[in-house]
């Protein structure tokens, strides 16, 4: 619907690179991943992950790259314009980024809470990290501040995106390397600390027996999540490309950044976990109350706890931004919607099913722990969000997405397309094809029925 001719173009290809990157780099790598690495045995799971990103991530992402440049169009009218009958995988990517985007913003308005605590409250934080970290979520009655947070972060995610995002690639030019050097200084610390090699053991040694069809499509899921795949963000960023960027350099850039994020971050959590001997039970206290340890033990800690925080919000609304992107620019090239006002009615409902989602934590995720003192009880809410998105919908999108290139579109012209008409090389031009066109979407519909066959356990 929207003329290519007027399509924006990002100002530089480093400009795609650390959006696109700031895109993948998120919540997903620092607080996601390494619950999950620990939840799933540590090191076998970590190579599984690898070679999720290694095979199937890769050329996940080169295919909707292609799409996005081929079409400059966003997800829905990129797949219409290639083949009118499939633009409903568009659509599915949209559905699947809005119900991310509602616990999306929740978690980020928890680090926006931390960054002030730490200015403000660090006594507090440290005298008992855990206690403090569930008292954000309502331990001590509703959760006020989480969701005061949540809606301040949702409120700036919609604000950046109805100016464009201009700012963000500058901001991510110099935000995204300190986010890295940071990354690697805790990483260091949080592996010298003692006790912490425990830790490093867990993550480094492989048991086999700890991956099962559960934990294959919990590093599958993972994968989609942190490399922002499965629900055409990709192939609307790849839409504001031209013909001199270099597709094939590019994915392999963006995914090797993602991961090494995430190793990163897995190998500066999980030691301090040991070290600290603070109870991993719940999936979001990783990066909250567990960092605590390490920061207690830095000189300094205080304000590099303040700036962890900052970063990791950082990190949030740089993704943030790219998934709600996705929602409004289905409402307006595709419904016709004006700008502000689709903003204005997502940003409604995403605060509403988020503000679910936070309460589900309390009155569920941690009912283990205390009582619900009101006696209100949500079912699993926050836990069939993620579920459904991880393990079921980024999936099918990617799925949906390989069977297309592969088997409608055609790996040819896809080819033609990632290396500019010929211009840049593409050695891996072979294996891609076959990738894309069996690999992939024979794995990953058998990742997706063997998970639902081998049982529902969250992780
Ligand atoms: N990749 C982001 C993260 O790791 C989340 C995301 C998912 C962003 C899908 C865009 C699309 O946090």
């Amino acid at each position: 619907m929207t003329a290519n001719e007027n399509r924006a173009e990002f100002g530089s290809t480093l400009g795609f690179i650390l959006s696109a990157a700031g895109s993948a780099v998120g919540l997903g790598n620092i607080w996601k991943f390494p619950g999950k690495a620990y939840a799933c045995g540590g090191g076998a799971f970590l190579i599984v992950y690898l070679i999720m990103v290694a095979l199937i991530g890769t050329s996940v992402m080169m295919a909707e790259f292609t799409i996005g440049r081929k079409t400059h169009k966003g997800a829905v009218g990129a797949l219409k314009e290639l083949n009118s009958k499939f633009a409903w995988i568009g659509g599915l990517g949209v559905l699947t980024g809005f119900i991310i985007i509602c616990y999306y913003c929740q978690v980020g308005g928890w680090a926006m809470y931390y960054v002030v605590s730490y200015i403000t409250d660090v006594q507090t934080v440290w005298a008992d990290p855990m206690a403090y970290f569930l008292g954000m979520l309502g331990s001590n009655g509703l959760p006020v501040a989480a969701l005061v947070w949540a809606l301040v972060f949702l409120f700036l995610t919609a604000f950046i995106i109805s100016h464009g995002t201009a700012g963000i690639e500058k901001m991510s030019t110099i935000l995204m390397p300190v986010l890295f050097l940071l990354l690697i200084g805790l990483m260091i610390r949080s592996c010298t600390l003692p006790g912490a090699d425990e830790g490093l053991k867990y993550m480094l040694h492989v048991d086999w027996s700890t991956i099962n069809g559960t934990a294959i499509l919990t590093a599958l899921g993972q994968a989609f999540f942190s490399l922002s795949l499965g629900m055409g963000v990709m192939i609307t960023y790849a839409s504001y490309l031209s013909k001199d960027d270099n597709l094939v350099s590019n994915t392999g850039i963006i995914c090797v950044l993602d991961t090494l994020v995430a190793l990163f971050a897995g190998f500066m959590i999980i030691p301090a976990v040991f070290a600290t001997g603070i109870a991993p039970g719940m999936g979001g206290a990783f990066g909250f109350a567990t960092l605590a340890g390490v920061f207690m033990a830095i000189p300094g800690g205080q304000f590099i706890g303040m700036l962890f925080y900052f970063l990791l919000f950082f990190a949030a609304i740089t993704s943030s931004t790219s998934i709600l992107e996705g929602c409004t620019a289905y409402l307006v090239e595709e419904k016709g919607f004006e700008r502000k006002k689709a903003l204005v009615g997502l940003s409604i409902v995403i605060a509403i099913i988020g503000t679910l989602y936070t309460l589900s934590q309390v009155y569920m995720n941690i009912k283990g722990i205390w009582i619900s003192r009101s006696g209100l009880e949500f079912p699993i809410f926050g836990d069939f969000l993620e579920y459904l998105t991880d393990r079921l919908l980024l999936p099918l999108g990617a799925f949906f997405t390989t069977f297309f290139v592969g088997w409608i579109w055609g790996p040819d012209k896809s080819i033609t397309e990632a290396t500019s008409d010929g211009k840049y090389k593409f050695a891996l031009a072979k294996p891609y094809a076959f990738l894309v066109k069996y690999v992939d979407p024979i794995a990953i519909g058998a990742i997706i029925v063997a998970g639902m066959v081998f049982g529902m356990n969250i992780s």
